[in-house]
This record gives structure tokens, C-alpha cells and sequence, in this order.
């Protein structure tokens, strides 16, 4: 039997996300932790953490990730002391400032996704010329999760279903406003976390019901392209079955 189109019909196929291509989404953490390994105080650690992200957009679109989606700080991160909150968002600020132009000139579209209304005002206007100089970028598209909550994101998309009948993809789309994604939310294809702790820590809950999930001990400051590299092969190594019955082959 079919999912109903009330449930958004069913599943993607295995493979790959609908529109071709994968969704890879990473939790970029061990930062603090690399830094302290070092002797180092932890904003050292996020520092080089921005070299890695680098690193691994270079790698992406060659392994076949038309998606990439990046967390770079949670809406519970607000908690921490408020000169590591302050040196993330300056060097957030600088990483935009940087990198739209390297963006520009390999095709690469930036979004941010998160709540908008507690970030610097001088910070929402980065972000909007760095979405708006990046929009036509075709090879390869990179979000970057800042401010997120996937349970405050999914209360706020409820609050806009207001007694509705919407389906999965009705809700998708609602989702996707309220991170200011302007489009439905992508299903995620593999979830990375490094730095070895295996947990979401409240990332893209709706969006990952049926990802992969790949975890690694290695340090975000350490990660590099080969290691992407491991996590789509692994990726192709599973069998994703949707809940489904796989037939064998002939
Ligand atoms: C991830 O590294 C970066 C952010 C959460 C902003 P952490 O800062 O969490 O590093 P650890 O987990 O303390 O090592
Ligand atoms: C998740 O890492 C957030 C980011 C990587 C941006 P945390 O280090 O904040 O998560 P917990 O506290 O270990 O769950
Ligand atoms: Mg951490």
C-alpha cells in the first residue's frame, strides 16, 4: 500500500534524495576539545574548525552531495560564556565576508537556516548579501544552520499549520519557513557527527526520519575531504529500506 498524498506520498526511492544528487548534513563538533588537546583556549579550536569547513565544500560536490548542510551553532550554544558566543558569531561574520565571493566563483549557493531575530543586525545583512549574491549557484548547495532548533523550528511550523489539514509535504513547507529556508526542508540523506559523540543534539529531527547516521571519533578541526570521503562510501554500503520488504535481485 501507498502512502497517501495527505502523508506527502511515499518515500524516495533508495539512492539518493528526489532531487538527484545526496544530502549530507554534518554536526561539526570537537572543536573545544582539539583545542584543549593543544593546550589551546577553545576558540582556537573553532577557528581552525572554519579551515575544515572549507576543506570539505571543496570535497562535496565531487562525492556527489548536491546538499550540504552544516551546524554551526545551536540555539542552545546561546548558553555558553558569552566571549565564546561572541568570538563564534565574529568569526561566523568573517567566514560570510570571505567566503560569498569563493562561493560566487564555484557555483556554490550559501543559505542560512535558524531563527534570524536574535543575531546582530549587522549579521542578518551579512547573510542576506551572501544569499543574495550567492542564489544562482547551481554546483552545489551549502546551508548553514545557525540559531537552530529542530524542536523550536517544528513548534513554530505548527503554530502556521492554524487548524489546516496539510500532509507531510504541507509541513515541510511550513518547516522551511520557519528556518527561513524559503523552500520545503530536504529530506537528509546521511548524517555525519565527529568529534564521537553519537547524539542529534536537537539537529534537523524531522528532516533526518530516515537518514544514515555516520559517526566518527575524529575532531571537526581534523576532518578532511577523505573522511567525507568514507562516510559516503559507507553511505552506498547500506541498504535503505524505508520500511520496506527489498526484493533480492532476480
Ligand atoms: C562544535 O565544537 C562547535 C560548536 C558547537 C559551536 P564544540 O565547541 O562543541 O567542541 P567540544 O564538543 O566542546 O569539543
Ligand atoms: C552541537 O554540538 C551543536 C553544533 C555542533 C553546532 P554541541 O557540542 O553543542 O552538542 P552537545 O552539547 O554535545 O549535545
Ligand atoms: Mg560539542
Amino acid at each position: 500500500m501507498r502512502g497517501s498524498e495527505n502523508h506527502g506520498g511515499p518515500a524516495p526511492l533508495p539512492g539518493g534524495s528526489a532531487q538527484g544528487g545526496l544530502h549530507v548534513a554534518i554536526i561539526m563538533d570537537g572543536n573545544g576539545r582539539w583545542a584543549r588537546a593543544r593546550g589551546l583556549p577553545r576558540v582556537a579550536g573553532h577557528r581552525a574548525g572554519a579551515q575544515a569547513v572549507r576543506r570539505t565544500i571543496e570535497a562535496a560536490p565531487k562525492l556527489g552531495i548536491r546538499t550540504l548542510t552544516l551546524y554551526a551553532f545551536s540555539s542552545d550554544n546561546w548558553q555558553r560564556p558569552a566571549q565564546e558566543v561572541s568570538t563564534l558569531m565574529q568569526l561566523f561574520h568573517e567566514y560570510l565576508e570571505r567566503e560569498t565571493p569563493e562561493c560566487v566563483k564555484h557555483g556554490i549557493r550559501l543559505s542560512v537556516i535558524g531563527r534570524r531575530d536574535r543575531l546582530a543586525p549587522e549579521l542578518r545583512r551579512a547573510i542576506q548579501r551572501a544569499e543574495e549574491a550567492t542564489a544562482g549557484g547551481r554546483n552545489l548547495h551549502l546551508r548553514i544552520a545557525v540559531d537552530y532548533s529542530a524542536r523550536d523550528a517544528i513548534v513554530r511550523a505548527a503554530h502556521r499549520v492554524n487548524g489546516r489539514r496539510i500532509g507531510r509535504a504541507g509541513f515541510a513547507r511550513l518547516l522551511g519557513e520557519a528556518i527561513h529556508a524559503g523552500e520545503p526542508v530536504p529530506d537528509v540523506d546521511l548524517l555525519i557527527r565527529t568529534g564521537g559523540e553519537q547524539r542529534l543534539s536537537d539537529f534537523l529531527l524531522w528532516e533526518c526520519a530516515y537518514a544514515e547516521l555516520y559517526f566518527t571519533p575524529r575532531m571537526w578541526p581534523d576532518f578532511e575531504g577523505k573522511d567525507l570521503e568514507e562516510a559516503v562510501r559507507e553511505f552506498h554500503r547500506r541498504e535503505r529500506r524505508f520500511g520496506r520488504v527489498l526484493e533480492a535481485a532476480g
